[in-house]
């Protein structure tokens, strides 16, 4: 079943922000059956041109180097070498998981007595150190499995860099995304100790001010992030809420 966010619950009035992703079938088909041979090909080159810049990246290459699983953990690294997310012992809630970049980074950090919780919609290979819960986090079966797994333990740290499949049509990525990340705050306010931290990836754009205000209501602090990892093109950045007020 899929889930609606706090704000929903409370009526709150921004609509696209809060609805939920509703991308029907029937017009997501349609677009496809009408492609042309001209924007297949178009398709085949945009695809070959993403292959190229993925394969020169010195990020993806570090990567292979370093022994990450993504680019996208050398954001985690920059993030807390600047702002100190992680320390040994803590329990942290990775959600958008796969293929594991950022659990890798988070179970090294947090180290044995810590407690690592990664989530994805598609399937992650094993790491030492991270319960991995694999499942749609817009279904309340996942949020059910996460809780279970804690059993009850504070978190210190809830990561979002869930990232909805992105069509290009902002009208209807930006909706997709937002909806993501109220989620990802829903569980961070049930789980977040006094205090504790969450750190999401959030896409500028229609729903980001509010969402910052949302922020700013249950965190003392909340500052935005562009590691340089982060692509300059890209309208990700990542918001950083301190200070739980529980
Ligand atoms: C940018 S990738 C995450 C990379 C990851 N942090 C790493 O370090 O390797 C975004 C992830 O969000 C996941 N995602 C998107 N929609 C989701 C959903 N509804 N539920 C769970 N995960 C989702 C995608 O499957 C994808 O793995």
């Amino acid at each position: 079943m899929a889930r609606s966010t706090s704000s929903s619950r409370n009526g709150a009035s921004d609509g696209s922000r809060r609805q939920q992703p509703g991308v029907s079938k029937g017009s997501a088909s349609k677009g496809s059956a009408g492609k042309s041979n001209a924007s297949k090909s178009n398709a085949s080159k945009s695809s070959a041109g993403w292959l190229k810049e993925h394969f020169d990246d010195r990020f993806v290459q570090q990567s292979w180097q370093d022994g990450y699983r993504s680019r996208a953990s050398y954001k985690l690294l920059a993030l807390d070498e600047k702002d100190r997310l992680f320390k040994p012992g803590m329990s942290v809630i990775d959600l958008g998981a796969a293929p594991g970049g950022w659990s890798q980074v988070a179970a090294d950090r947090v180290g044995p007595e810590g407690m690592v919780i990664a989530s994805d919609i598609l399937e992650m290979d094993a790491l030492a150190g991270v319960e991995f819960i694999q499942g749609d986090f817009t279904e309340e079966a996942v949020l059910e499995a996460i809780l279970a797994t804690l059993d009850g333990r504070p978190v210190d740290l809830v990561m979002s860099d869930m990232a909805p499949n992105m069509s290009g049509m902002s009208a209807i990525d930006q909706p997709q995304a937002m909806y993501l990340v109220e989620l990802a705050l829903d569980l961070a306010r049930q789980t977040l100790r006094p205090g504790g931290r969450f750190l999401a990836k959030v896409f500028q754009g229609e729903g980001f001010d509010a969402y910052l205000k949302e922020l700013r209501e249950s965190f003392t602090k909340v500052v935005t992030r562009k590691p340089e990892a982060s692509r300059a093109r890209s309208r990700e950045v990542y918001l950083l809420a301190d200070g739980f007020r529980g």
